[in-house]
């Protein structure tokens, strides 16, 4: 295959990666295996729902909420055993990808 044409798919795979990163259904695909796989989902549900009376529900909970609330839990402004544990292994990118998965449900 000619150099160029390389090239040009370099670039459209590149492009669609882009794209696909700031499409709403690809976050909360990455939302649910991301929630899944730090353990949310044990307590908050696939769904936001609370699995238990003292685990609170999430979903539809504002994104904007959500992600400051976690950054909180995260520097201890918050105080939550548990929620300031779950915090710790966060990333600012992964705790904006959480709360946009949980707000969509
Ligand atoms: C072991 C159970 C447990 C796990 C696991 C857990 N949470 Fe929580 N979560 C709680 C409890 C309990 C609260 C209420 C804490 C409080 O009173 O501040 C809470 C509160 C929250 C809140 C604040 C809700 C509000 O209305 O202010 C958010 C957001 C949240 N959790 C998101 C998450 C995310 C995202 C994960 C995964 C990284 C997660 N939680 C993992 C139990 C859990």
């Amino acid at each position: 295959m000619p150099i160029r044409h390389r090239i040009a798919l370099i670039g459209l795979a590149v492009a669609s990666a882009l794209l696909s990163g700031c499409g709403r259904p690809a976050d909360i695909a990455g939302g649910a295996a991301l929630a899944a796989e730090t353990g949310c989902v044990a307590c908050h549900g696939t769904n936001g729902r609370g699995t238990g009376p003292t685990f609170p529900n999430i979903n539809g909970q504002h994104a904007g909420y959500m992600y400051e609330q976690l950054k909180k839990y995260r520097s201890g402004e918050r105080v939550n055993i548990i929620m300031n544990d779950q915090a710790q292994q966060l990333s600012n990118a992964q705790m904006e990808l959480l709360a946009r998965y949980y707000a969509a449900q």
